[in-house]
């Protein structure tokens, strides 16, 4: 593969679509990647269906295990229709969630088990794992507020579990960087969000170096 695999992580109001659009202008500035933006769940049409599914609050109903593999059939052709091929093409590609968010949600915070959504999400990504997660750490009860204020008109039905579900979902991540230094980078999101962007920025710069060879040569021819 000869693109990057960045995913974004966190629990809701962390700031996670904020950064990403943040990040979008200093890289197209500051470096030569071929930058390609997506989410889960959803980021191809076929995803997209599904996500909404997924989120309909007329789901209330859904079984947890649905809901599970509903998550890892959406990744599925996300994965397959938009990330490999943009791997394959080179691209810098930043993703809005990705497996951490099935392990921290239907793993820990619906408790179904880390090992068990761990062996579902292997059938789906047979191995691809991120080269760098940026997890944006906050305490539940901020981020729930965070929503409350800005985005009380588009609650989803995972919005609605309630603070003890999202704190499970917080221990599920922090479970989850913990187990995965190297790749897992633990943001304070709880800062302002220029910071937060800047935070973020000097990881990337920090772990792809190449990324920003050619562009600051070029600056200074
Ligand atoms: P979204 O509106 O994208 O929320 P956010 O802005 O917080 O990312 O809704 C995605 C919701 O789906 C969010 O509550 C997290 C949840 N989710 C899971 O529970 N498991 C998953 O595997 C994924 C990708 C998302």
């Amino acid at each position: 593969m000869k693109g990057i695999f960045i995913t974004v992580e966190g629990s809701e109001g962390s700031g996670k679509t904020s950064l990403i659009q943040g990040l979008l202008p200093l890289l197209a500035e500051r470096s030569n990647a071929l930058v390609m933006t997506t989410r889960e769940p959803g980021g191809i049409p076929l995803a997209e269906r599904i996500r909404d599914i997924i989120l309909d609050l007329q789901s209330e109903e859904m079984d947890e295990k649905t809901e599970s593999l509903l998550f890892a059939a959406s990744r599925r052709e996300h994965l397959v229709k938009k990330i490999l091929p943009a791997l394959e093409e080179g691209k810098l590609i930043i993703a809005d969630r990705f497996v951490d968010s099935s392990l921290a949600y239907q793993g820990v915070g619906r408790g179904l088990g880390i090992e068990t959504i761990a062996a579902l999400n292997a059938f789906v990504t047979e191995g691809l794992e991120p080269d760098l997660t940026l997890y944006l750490d906050l305490k539940p009860k901020e981020g729930l507020a965070r929503i409350q204020q800005n985005r009380a008109n588009e609650v989803n039905r995972l919005d609605l579990l309630g603070l003890k579900f999202h704190q499970k979902v917080h221990v599920g991540y922090l479970k989850i960087a913990k187990e995965n230094p190297q790749r897992v980078v633990v943001i304070n999101a709880q800062q302002a969000l220029a910071k937060v962007i800047a935070d973020c920025f000097e990881v990337i710069i920090h772990r792809f170096p190449k990324l920003f060879k050619e562009k600051s040569s070029d600056n200074l021819k």
